[in-house]
């Protein structure tokens, strides 16, 4: 250790550090403030794991029954597909456990072993030490369920007393610290990710943001978003010849498992290539010519999906009692948000042009992290944390039944 400490006990000089970390389908994202060993600087700063501030979401087992996370678990997942979990959040919203090389899985150890990666990748940037606080974020239309196996994915990995944050109010909150939104002002958050989907509508008060309605899909993302592209290939496979579309997807075999997960990484390679580029070339094992897919024939296979979004979003925003001509600010977050037919879809049906950032991925994490308290003592080893400490976020029920919070920094 640089200082000869590298205890978890903080000494004179050191300054105590937050963690928030946006545990996502696809990709997790997690940021830091407080004093770095290293870079001497407080922050706040995204965490680089493996040089990127994006550590891929799936996990896999390795021959000792460890999970492995990032490069090792990708390199091994190329070869055992049958051994990986592409996405955990996903499992962990959806079931219990998951069968992986035979061995059942509690969903929430796949998420400990994200978390605990990230954890121990934040702590070795601060001399060993623990954060003194850590925030989550979870989809907005997580309930009760959702959020307590997220809270024992948590428990495993060694995280104390977290506090949780519905992932677009932690976006409208970043969004907030970014742009000037005058006090009564309506921020409508879009957060497309990869595996779900998340529509808020906030109020910006004197002393922070109120949530007046939350809405959206958790099972609705940039994977859906997937299959449209798939079934368009399929399509495309059927006319030329429909037998090696058929065998790839029915054979129950290793090598035909390992070539579908390969295809399904080129078509998200695609669909993202899409949103910059007029046409793309897919390879599909057993035919010797490509295909070539064109970025308006991909649009017109994902208008229902998207068009669905926006009704989500404009639900929300009714919801909230408003128009879209009331709001201030439509802000899009999450990666899928990039397809350009999103903001051309809102600025069609709303006549708003919506604010997407340059770096959508971010906002939920960055905004988790602003509104922690960063020079509170931490409390008492071993007491529950408020529910998020930064302030309070209160969740309530609309009169139709529907979720709400209600984020009150503190002063
Ligand atoms: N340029 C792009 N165009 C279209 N889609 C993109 C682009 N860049 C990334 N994506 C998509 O964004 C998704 C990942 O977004 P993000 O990292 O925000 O999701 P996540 O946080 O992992 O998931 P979630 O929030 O749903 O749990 C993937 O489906 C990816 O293909
Ligand atoms: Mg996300």
């Amino acid at each position: 250790m640089a200082n000869g400490r590298g205890t978890a006990r903080a000494g004179r000089g050191e300054r105590e550090w937050s963690l928030a970390v946006d545990f996502g389908t696809c990709f997790t994202t997690a940021a830091t403030f407080g004093e770095e060993a290293a870079a001497g600087s407080v922050g706040p700063r995204s965490l680089e794991i493996e040089n990127s501030r994006c550590l891929p979401a799936l996990v896999c087992l390795d021959d000792s029954g460890a999970l492995l996370t990032g490069r090792a678990a990708q390199q091994r997942a190329a070869h055992h597909p049958d051994q990986a979990e592409r996405a955990p959040k996903r499992a962990l919203a959806r079931q219990s456990a998951v069968l992986l090389g035979g061995r059942s899985v509690p969903a929430a150890e796949l998420a400990a072993a994200v978390l605990r990666r990230v954890c121990a990748e934040a702590r070795a940037a601060h001399d060993g030490r623990p954060p003194a606080r850590t925030v989550l974020t979870h989809p907005a239309r997580w309930g009760t369920a959702e959020r307590d196996r997220l809270a024992d994915a948590a428990d495993r990995a060694g995280i104390a007393a977290p506090g949780f944050l519905p992932e677009p109010v932690a976006a409208a909150l970043h969004h907030g610290r970014v742009h000037a939104v005058p006090e009564g002002g309506a921020v409508a958050v879009y957060d497309l990710g990869g595996g779900t989907f998340d529509t808020a509508v906030l109020r910006r008060t004197a002393r922070g943001f109120d949530t007046v309605a939350v809405g959206g899909d958790p099972h609705l993302g940039g994977e859906d978003l997937d299959e449209c592209l798939r079934d368009l290939l399929g399509e495309r496979a059927a006319d030329r010849d429909p037998d090696p579309w058929h065998d790839l997807w029915e054979d129950p075999g290793p090598p035909a498992a390992a070539q579908r997960a390969a295809l399904g990484r080129e078509l998200t390679a695609a669909r993202e290539a899409l949103s910059q580029t007029g046409s793309v070339d897919l390879a599909v094992p057993g035919y010797p010519q490509p295909f070539l897919i064109r970025a308006h024939e991909y649009r017109a296979a994902a208008e229902p999906l998207l068009a669905r979004t926006y009704e989500l979003l404009a639900a929300t925003v009714a919801d909230a009692g408003l128009d879209a001509a009331d709001v201030h600010e439509i802000v899009l977050t999450g990666g899928a948000s990039r397809t350009p037919r999103v903001s051309d879809l809102i600025a069609e049906r709303t006549g708003r042009l919506p604010l997407l950032s340059a770096d959508p991925k971010s906002a939920v994490v960055l905004g988790a992290l602003a509104a922690l308290p960063q020079a509170a003592p931490p409390g008492p080893e071993g007491a529950a944390a408020p529910a998020y400490a930064g302030g309070r976020v209160r969740r309530y029920l609309n009169p139709d039944g529907d979720l709400g919070f209600r984020f009150t920094p503190r002063p």
